[in-house]
């Protein structure tokens, strides 16, 4: 075992670098759901390959320590049935031209066939195993299937932050059975942004939530609320906390269900209780998009801030007439001298088409899995991943 400069987060979990991986075969579970996009002649495109260029520096630190990659992921919902449009094979592609190696991608994800292939790996090679949810064994974490996936491979490495609230075969089923097990360089580096946030955040700490649903995001709001300073709601969300307040929702606009109402109504008592702001829209840009006054007061409210969390965002902004208010508050929040962390696949894309990417501190490569950690009970897929007391006794022969 060697020791980790950069496993400063989760002491007791190990990082990729304390392991001996030279010659080893590393069952690497990522998480490689793309957007795709299909062109006139049937072709698949990825629209944004954040999610692979985060895994790359796990992937190349195991190719240059000699050990022999078999790379795992799911590919959308084909909920067990093998579908050609949810094949991995354009990631492989585009793999194979950021590696600038050659990565197998073969026709299943278990079986002797398989077994071999990964045997046959020379140190250094990667192979890239079909979309594990071909197989209704992944979702239900199925113990059989989760035994095929683990007779491939000596260690197992996750880096698949985006999936760690899934406890599928994968993402648990393996890493239970597997003695030597740790996380990548990607999952250390999300921990060591979004564990502060639940624990010790530097404040005044500002969070900005929005998106459709406050029932779906209720849990890690309630779990914020006992640590930030401000609570902005914006997204169609913010009609449920209209309606609790007993203002009328524009017409046409997504009307909340009575359950969003409550859950509104709850967080705004609980608010109150802490003398807590909780900041909802004051205009709206005819319920798709927060309104001016409404920009201006956000932007005014995280001056000052010193950490500010945002998932969900403030309008429609697919649309380009709804999308002032999320790239107006995105590029003003950009100024702001604060630790900015930015969770949820459709902020991501807000921030990045807003043009101020590069001014936030952390772009989370979790959507479901940042909300659910932040509920501060801890992700399957990582707590799978720590020991007890005493760590396991490594093997170092390569
Ligand atoms: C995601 O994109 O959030 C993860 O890859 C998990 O996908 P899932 O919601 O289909 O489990």
């Amino acid at each position: 075992m060697t020791s980790s400069t950069t496993n400063t987060y989760s002491p007791n979990i190990y990082l990729i670098d304390e392991l001996e991986i030279a010659g080893k075969i590393i069952f690497m579970r990522l998480d490689f759901n793309v957007p795709l996009s299909t062109d006139g002649a049937g072709e698949r495109h990825i629209e944004d390959d954040t999610r692979i260029q985060e895994a790359l520096p796990t992937i190349q630190y195991a190719i240059k320590k000699g050990a022999r990659l078999v790379l795992a992921s799911h590919l959308g919902r084909p909920d067990g049935k093998k579908i050609a449009e949810f094949s991995l094979e354009p990631v492989a592609k585009r793999l194979a031209v950021l590696l600038n190696q050659e990565v197998t991608l073969t026709d299943d994800c278990v079986g002797e066939g398989i077994e071999l292939m990964a045997k046959n790996l020379k140190n250094g090679q990667v192979m890239l195993l079909e979309n594990l949810r071909f197989h209704a064994g992944e979702e239900a974490n199925d113990p059989e299937f989760a035994k095929q996936l683990a007779r491939i491979g000596d260690v197992y490495i996750t880096d698949a932050f985006g999936t760690a609230h899934r406890k599928h075969a994968s993402t648990y089923g393996v890493p239970s059975l597997m003695q030597i097990k740790g996380m990548g360089f990607l999952i250390a580096k999300e921990l060591k942004f979004i564990d502060p946030l639940l624990h010790h955040p530097a404040k005044p700490f500002v969070a900005i939530m929005g998106g459709s649903k406050v029932t779906d995001k209720i849990k890690t709001l309630e779990s914020l609320m006992r640590q930030v300073d401000k609570l902005l709601i914006g997204g169609a969300m913010a009609h449920a906390f209209w309606a609790a307040q007993g203002d009328t929702i524009p017409e046409g606009a997504k009307q909340p269900k009575s359950s969003d109402v409550e859950a509104a109504k709850s967080l705004m008592r609980d608010a109150k209780r802490r003398e807590m702001p909780l900041i909802v829209p004051s205009d709206t840009n005819q319920g798709f998009d927060i309104g001016p006054k409404t920009v201006q007061k956000f932007i005014q409210e995280c001056q000052g801030a010193k950490t500010i969390f945002w998932n969900g965002p403030l309008g429609w902004f697919e649309k380009p007439e709804y999308a002032k208010g999320t790239f107006e508050v995105a590029r003003a929040l950009a100024e702001i001298k604060a630790l900015k962390i930015v969770g949820g696949g459709d902020t991501v894309s807000a921030i990045k088409a807003s043009g101020a990417a590069d001014h936030y501190d952390h772009l989370s490569t979790g959507g479901g899995a940042v909300l659910e950690y932040l509920e501060g009970n801890g992700l399957p897929g990582i707590d799978v991943l720590k020991y007890l007391r005493k760590r396991p006794e490594m093997s170092h022969e390569a």
